[in-house]
């Protein structure tokens, strides 16, 4: 199978159906990607909608199963982005948070807590980027502490959790949503609120304010992850944590009214 892109060791391709229609194939390749497929699958199986491929099939001949999707090569995967593209997502969204949700499903604030409570409990990955200073993370981790708790996570929508252009694509007019495996219950503003670093880093316009206490959430999301090991799984995964994550620092301090990010002067004011 030819690659795709995506962010993880899942393999990829196009592949023609016996009834000689053409279908995107996506398999598991170990353990941890077959988890996230099974879980994927099962998610196709549950819900439908026009902001979403339709589910062709799921084959478990081989050794590991393969995901049977509608191909949506030809569609238009962002970036660039271009005048609309933003609102078509937002509809989409919308569409998707009024879904019925299917029984089962995590909780977005199960699968996502506050991370500064990790970044509290050990800085170093994140100091070790050099962003910010040991002192400016004394003196401003309580305000980013706090203001993540107040973003609410918890819902009763059915929300994707991994909306990014890697994960969109403008198809006839709308825009149509892949990579399912971490849909979940939650507040409807988080697909946006967590799609807007990525999409301005991709030189889209927000079709949303960000709004204070996401921003907050993020920057910890991010700041927790981006400087830990690769994972062998999925490893591109650090990199875009890294670009978000220096993309919605500044950003977050802007709105929280808090002193920029010192930069590089690395871990040893703290340690
Ligand atoms: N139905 C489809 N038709 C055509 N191309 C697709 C389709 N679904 C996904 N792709 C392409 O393949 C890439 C990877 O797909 P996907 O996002 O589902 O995998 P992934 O990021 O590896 O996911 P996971 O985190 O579940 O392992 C997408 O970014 C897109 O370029
Ligand atoms: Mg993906």
């Amino acid at each position: 199978m030819g690659n795709f892109g995506g962010f993880t060791a899942a393999s990829r391709g196009l592949v023609t159906l016996s009834d000689g229609r053409r279908a995107f194939a996506k398999g598991a390749t170990n353990d941890l990607t077959e988890e996230w497929l099974r879980a994927e699958h099962h998610l196709y199986t549950q819900i439908h909608g026009s902001f979403m491929p339709q589910l062709l099939g799921w084959d478990e001949s081989s050794e590991r199963p393969v995901l049977l999707l509608e191909d949506l090569s030809r569609a238009r995967w962002p970036p660039p982005w271009r005048a609309g593209d933003e609102s078509l997502v937002m509809a989409a969204l919308e569409e998707l948070h009024a879904t019925p949700a299917p029984p089962g499903l995590s909780s977005a604030e199960k699968e996502f807590t506050n991370s500064w409570l990790d970044v509290a409990e050990d800085p170093l990955p994140f100091l070790s980027l050099r962003l910010v200073s040991g002192a400016w993370l004394d003196a401003h981790l309580a305000a980013f502490e706090a203001a993540s708790r107040r973003a609410v996570l918890a819902g009763r929508s059915l929300v994707h959790l991994d909306i990014r252009s890697d994960n969109l694509c403008l198809n006839d007019g709308r825009a149509m949503i892949v990579d399912w495996n971490w849909a979940a219950l939650g507040d409807p503003a988080v697909d946006a609120q967590f799609w807007l670093p990525s999409l301005v880093l991709e030189g889209g316009v927000p079709p949303v304010e960000l709004e204070p206490e996401y921003a907050a959430w993020l920057v910890g999301f991010f700041a927790a992850r981006a400087g830990l090991p690769m994972i062998p799984d999925a490893p591109g995964v650090r990199s875009i944590q890294l670009a978000q994550l220096k993309c919605v620092l500044p950003w977050a301090c802007r709105l929280l009214g808090v002193e920029r990010p010192d930069g590089n002067s690395g871990p040893r004011g703290r340690v």
